[in-house]
């Protein structure tokens, strides 16, 4: 059974979770905030009362910040030595970001490990194809037999 002191030794698992968080945006467009007073952001003025939304689903997934953005890539998130990168790129924020950020990350990520493990462990006789019917590439198809050493 994993634990979850083995995600300091599965890389490969927490690269393929935070890939996955950064592809398929969970909440795209956040969560709605709402400005208390008029406020400046740059070259713009946000008047009171507005509702805003960060398009974080665009922000994980911008040409500017991350290289072939469109592809799912768990390798983005590895080092030279195989190690998962932990420092966040500033465009990572599948959990939102500042004051109001994800209260629940930390147990989000715990849990989405244990569950893939297992998951990873009781199928690894399976071949596991994704249906390729809406716009997702076969390049996308994961093989069970093809991932590396978890
Ligand atoms: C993959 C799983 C999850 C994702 C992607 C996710 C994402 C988010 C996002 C984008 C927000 C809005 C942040 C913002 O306003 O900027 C949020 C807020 C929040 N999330 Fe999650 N969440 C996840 C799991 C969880 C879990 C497991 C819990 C609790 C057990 C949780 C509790 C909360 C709470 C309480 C807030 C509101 C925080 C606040 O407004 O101060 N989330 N989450």
């Amino acid at each position: 059974m994993p634990t979850h002191e083995d995600r300091n030794r599965c890389h490969y698992v927490m690269a393929f979770i935070a890939e996955t968080l950064r592809f398929r945006n969970v909440v795209p467009t956040g969560v709605a905030h709402k400005t208390l007073v008029n406020t400046k952001l740059d070259k713009y003025t946000i008047p009171e009362n507005m509702s805003v939304m960060v398009y974080q689903g665009i922000i994980c997934r911008n040409e500017k910040d991350w290289q072939n953005a469109d592809e799912f890539t768990p390798e983005r998130f590895i080092d030279s030595e195989g190690q998962y990168i932990t420092t966040r790129p500033k465009a990572f924020i599948p959990f939102g970001v500042g004051r109001r950020v994800c209260a629940g990350e930390k147990l989000a990520i715990a849990d989405l490990f244990l569950v893939l493990v297992r998951f990873l462990q009781s199928t690894q006789d399976y071949d596991i194809v994704l249906d390729s019917n809406d716009g997702i590439p076969l390049k996308l198809i994961l093989i069970s037999q093809t991932m590396p050493d978890v």
